[in-house]
């Protein structure tokens, strides 16, 4: 398995000359590399929140209106609805994919809504042939969110190609990553006059979250990530996030539902100089995600984890749910094993304000069970089969 080495030289070779940070050639050729693989016109924009924020738009949602997302979710899927004027309406999810129930979706469909976003949770497809019969039926616009399932498919046809619209992200440990940028993919083409005007007013992202991103990626790799499994150091960058100082993927206006005014903006040319780069790995690092979550499947034998089933769409997350998750991390993480925790909380992070984000508690049972049976087995790039084995005798171990 390659590993991303090349993404730091990158970084350097654009601050020793930036010229090119905001503007340049490989957005253009981003963007054609992506209408080959979709067959279909691709927007970028600075992060897949901004995509759904455009893509509300221009699917005319705006005051009073209503969008179905999922529960179980990351706060960028309904802040960007609350950010038209719309209210984001939460439907249940399967225990068994991690997406929406398809009776419960019908069951909150009222007179004001207008769109579903469709999430293929952790790479796992939705059920969207279904979702597209129920979204006719009751006149509904779809856009699929891709953020977790780049390369993923349902019947050897590509996910993103079954909505009205569809949004990527390249945003932190997403399929391939160029530390933050997004796509909007338009399926239904009598769109594409209402995106233009839409993106032709997008500034370029600006040259100071840029630079943030830049310094919290090499503060990230350099130090924080050395600390982190420390108490203390766990809140020494608890503090460097309070200031604003640190993970600018959700900002603290995010937490309350607002929108940052960077949101939405030109994607960058340099991530999209590394989102380029990356995109040859697409299909080796899905099945090296895959083949992971294929020994944990066949060497986890703890009765008390129930590993999610199999699906045949990619594994950008591995879950596990277990009733003391809690437990299970802390003490995974005083082994030094990297466990996640995406979505241990309905609506990801946990310190988001639920009813600010339109949540109202105990309207969605199954999500909260599982959010707080979640935890995320390591599968990242580079790991190596010791790391992986080790993953399984704790997990076998822990009780
Ligand atoms: C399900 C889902 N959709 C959309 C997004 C938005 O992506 P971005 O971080 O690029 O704004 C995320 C972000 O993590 C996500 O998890």
């Amino acid at each position: 398995m390659s590993k991303q080495a090349s993404t730091p030289k990158i970084l350097i070779s654009n601050l020793i000359r930036p010229t090119n940070l905001q503007t340049g050639q490989f957005t253009g050729e981003l963007k054609n590399k992506l209408e080959e693989m979709f067959g279909n016109k691709v927007y970028l924009v600075n992060s897949g929140r901004s995509a759904i924020y455009l893509g509300l738009k221009v699917l005319g949602v705006g005051q009073g209106d209503e969008v179905l997302v999922q529960a179980y979710t990351c706060n960028s899927v309904p802040n960007p609805v609350l950010w038209t004027g719309a209210n984001p309406v939460y439907v249940d999810i399967e225990e068994s994919t991690l997406n929406m129930d398809l009776t419960d979706l019908e069951r909150k469909i009222t007179s004001r809504a207008k769109v579903i976003i469709v999430q293929h949770t952790f790479g796992n497809p939705a059920k969207i042939k279904e979702i597209l019969k129920i979204a006719d039926r009751h006149k509904l616009r779809v856009i699929e969110d891709c953020a977790h399932s780049l390369g993923a498919g349902v019947d050897g046809r590509i996910l993103g190609t079954f909505g009205d619209l569809a949004i990527l992200s390249f945003g932190r440990e997403k399929v391939i990553s160029g530390l933050t940028g997004g796509a909007l993919l338009v399926n239904d083409s009598a769109l594409e006059s209402e995106i233009d005007k839409e993106t032709h007013t997008l500034k370029p992202l600006r040259k100071r979250n840029i630079l943030k991103e830049l310094a919290n990626y090499f503060s990230w790799r350099i130090l924080l990530r050395r600390i982190s499994s420390k108490d203390w150091g766990m809140n020494f960058i608890r503090l460097l996030y309070q200031y604003d100082l640190f993970n600018v993927v959700t900002s603290k206006k995010e937490l309350d539902g607002l929108r940052p005014n960077w949101y939405p903006s030109q994607m960058a040319n340099i991530f999209a100089q590394i989102v380029l780069n990356e995109f040859p790995k697409i299909d080796s690092y899905n099945n090296h995600r895959k083949e992971i979550a294929e020994t944990y499947f066949r060497e986890i034998k703890n009765k008390d984890i129930k590993l999610l089933p199999k699906h045949l769409g990619v594994y950008l997350r591995v879950v596990g749910l277990h009733p003391k998750a809690h437990i299970l991390l802390q003490e995974a993480h005083k082994n030094k094993l990297n466990f996640g925790n995406w979505y241990n909380s309905v609506i990801y992070p946990e310190s988001v304000h639920l009813a600010r984000l339109g949540y109202k508690s105990g309207s969605c049972p199954m999500a909260e069970k599982v959010a707080r049976e979640t935890v995320n087995l390591p599968n990242f790039l580079g790991m190596v089969d010791s790391e992986v084995k080790r993953v399984i005798n704790f997990v076998n171990d822990f009780s």
